[in-house]
């Protein structure tokens, strides 16, 4: 068992943070010693409700977490603007290469999911669907909330600190992790440009450390391209206080959808 400022924080017996879409991913890291985290963003309030009992259920007592894009303010403000900045931010050699890739495969032009995934992204931002989210989230025994997007607006927080509940927010430079800090989030994800998703552009060996030295005494999880025991030893070794991994579930049984 390797003891860390992370699994202190937790109460867990190894400094790794399993994050999937699917509940038997998240149920079985969090059988298997580490904390299970879900993405909860794409599911209806029922649904999440439903997911989280039947979470609670497997992995008896042992803690989980819930990751879920809230934006800064969760009031106001329109999600579209932010939508539009980032569809802004994607390079057009990335769009050509999407489209090359369509061509080659004789994939329809219709499967170019740009427009659909960034109105759903979209529609999850939105603050009438975060809120009943949120409420569902803080009525289960979580024990870590992991916003995927930005720094948590202050009512998260207090809504956090009053159950307890340890707040993570994923970094991808080092004034996103300032700006964290200066928020009071109990850990930062240093996710490097490896990670699977939306990501930044350095790369998780240059940018753990970095962010380590930046938090103090907060702890930093590395993610990023981070799927055996070697690739975890290197995340320790450059400062951090456990891994975060995405990718390497997706080929697990728990994250396949059941065949029929
Ligand atoms: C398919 C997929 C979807 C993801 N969606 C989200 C998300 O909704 N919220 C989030 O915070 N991170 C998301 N991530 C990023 C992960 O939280 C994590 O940082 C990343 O997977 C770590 O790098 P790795 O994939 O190399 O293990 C996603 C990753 C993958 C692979």
């Amino acid at each position: 068992m390797i003891h860390t400022a992370l699994t202190d924080l937790l109460g867990i017996d190894a400094p790794l943070v399993g994050f999937n879409r699917s509940p038997a991913v998240v149920a079985e890291v969090s059988k298997a010693g580490g904390l299970g985290v879900l993405a909860v963003s794409a599911y209806s309030p029922a649904e999440l409700d439903a997911q989280l009992t039947w979470i609670e259920e497997q992995v008896q007592g042992r803690p989980y977490g819930v990751d879920l894009l809230v934006p800064g303010n969760t009031t106001n403000g329109d999600p579209s603007d932010l939508v539009a900045s980032l569809r802004a931010q994607i390079p057009d050699q990335h769009r050509e290469f999407i489209a090359g890739l369509l061509r080659r495969y004789d994939i329809p032009e219709e499967a170019n999911a740009e427009g659909r995934v960034m109105s759903e992204f979209a529609a999850n931002l939105d603050p009438s669907r975060v809120t009943p989210l949120l409420d569902v989230v803080f009525s289960h025994r979580i024990a870590l909330f992991a916003n995927a997007l930005g720094t948590p607006p202050p009512e998260v927080l207090e809504r956090a600190r009053s159950a307890g509940v340890v707040v993570a927010s994923l970094v991808g430079k080092p004034e996103h992790a300032r700006r964290q800090l200066d928020t009071g989030v109990d850990v930062l994800v240093a996710q490097g440009t490896e990670a699977g998703g939306h990501t930044g552009t350095i790369a998780s060996t240059v940018l753990t450390p970095e962010i380590v030295d930046l938090a103090g005494d907060v702890p930093v999880l590395a993610a990023g391209g981070i799927a055996t025991g070697r690739q975890m030893a290197a995340a320790l070794a450059l400062g951090a206080a456990g891994v975060w991994c995405g990718s390497v579930w997706l080929s697990s049984h728990e994250a396949s959808p059941p065949r029929s």
